[in-house]
């Protein structure tokens, strides 16, 4: 299979890569032309791809960047910025909150404060290690995308039935699976993570699976001004929507397409979407890794519940 990947946008594109700065890029997309913005800006906390500048110049270009894709947002689109903590001097500033009253005053909704919650990382001595980022997820207005059958999961107690009543016998809760809720434990990529890359700091495919599914429909456009290797937009294109995305830097955008390709032919890498975190109390969690094409019909018919099965 063969997949144009484009380097300027159009809303007729299935993907567009910029390899450049995200302001330049979005001044190219027309306005309200995307359904979903879901990003990881640098923290400005020294990484190889970022200069440390103070806090106030940071914002400052954080709010630039906001407001672009503010201009280009559908009226039932949503903004996810996912963001850690800057730190100096072994103190910390949470970015959302320092971020906050830029989306404010674009008077967009905050509909949830995500918590993405994980195991690994570095240790620290003299405070807690840090184990959390948090997305802010804004919608622009009140009639907003929201499938949550989508994105639904296992309930502790599944095939739970009212034990009395007239409802006696009868599932007492969704057979879809409960709400994700506003805190996910997901893996986060580290060295021994099966679509690890040489980026310092990719997210999950998983965890653009769920924003994806949840807050976009098919042939919507997905875009991501920090695309680093691609991440946003293999969610995007995985389930049939489009992507757009820019990246400063060459080796990233490259190691993006290759990504995209694979996906594409069915030969990334990739944890799929529900599957339980390991627990290695737990003698028999060890699923090996395995390879997933994009999905087909079929298997994008499947419940969460029903792969759950299969994954089991
Ligand atoms: C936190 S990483 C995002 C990683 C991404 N979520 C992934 O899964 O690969 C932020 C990315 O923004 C890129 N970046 C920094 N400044 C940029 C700019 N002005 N325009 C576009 N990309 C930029 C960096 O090179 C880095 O790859």
């Amino acid at each position: 299979m063969c997949m144009t990947i484009y380097d300027s946008f159009s809303i007729q594109n299935r993907v567009t890569l910029y390899q450049g700065d995200c302001l330049e890029f979005l001044k190219t997309i027309p306005d309200e032309s995307v359904t979903l913005v879901v990003t990881s800006p640098p923290y400005n906390i020294g990484k190889e791809y970022e200069k440390k500048v103070s806090l106030e110049i940071y914002y400052k270009w954080q709010e630039k960047v906001i407001q672009e894709c503010y201009r280009i947002l559908k009226n039932n689109g949503s903004i996810c910025w996912e963001v850690g903590n800057y730190v100096s001097n072994g103190e910390i500033t949470p970015l959302d909150i320092y971020l906050y009253p830029i989306f404010n005053s674009l008077n967009l909704h905050l509909r949830n404060r995500i918590i993405w919650e994980f195991g690994h990382g570095l240790h620290c001595s003299k405070r807690f290690s840090g184990r959390y980022e948090t997305i802010l997820w804004f919608t622009k207005t009140d009639d907003y995308i929201f499938n949550l059958d989508s994105v639904r999961v296992p309930q502790k107690y599944p095939n739970k039935r009212y034990f009395k009543g007239p409802k006696k016998g009868e599932l007492s809760c969704n057979p879809l699976g409960k709400n994700p809720s506003d805190v996910w434990d997901i893996p986060n990529v580290k060295s021994n993570h099966i679509e690890k890359t040489i980026h310092p700091c990719q997210f999950p495919i998983e965890l653009m699976e769920r924003f994806v599914l949840s807050m976009t429909n098919k042939d919507d456009i997905v875009f991501d001004p920090f695309m680093g290797v691609g991440t946003t937009a293999i969610a995007a294109l995985m389930h049939d929507r489009k992507a757009a995305g820019s990246e400063l830097e060459k080796k990233y955008v490259e190691v993006a397409k290759e990504r995209i390709i694979a996906a594409e032919n069915g030969t990334l890498q990739m944890r799929p979407m529900g599957r339980p975190v390991f627990d290695p109390k737990a003698k028999d969690d060890y699923i090996p890794p395995e390879t997933i094409a994009f999905p087909s019909e079929e298997q994008l018919q499947l419940t969460l519940l029903q792969k759950e099965v299969i994954y089991k």
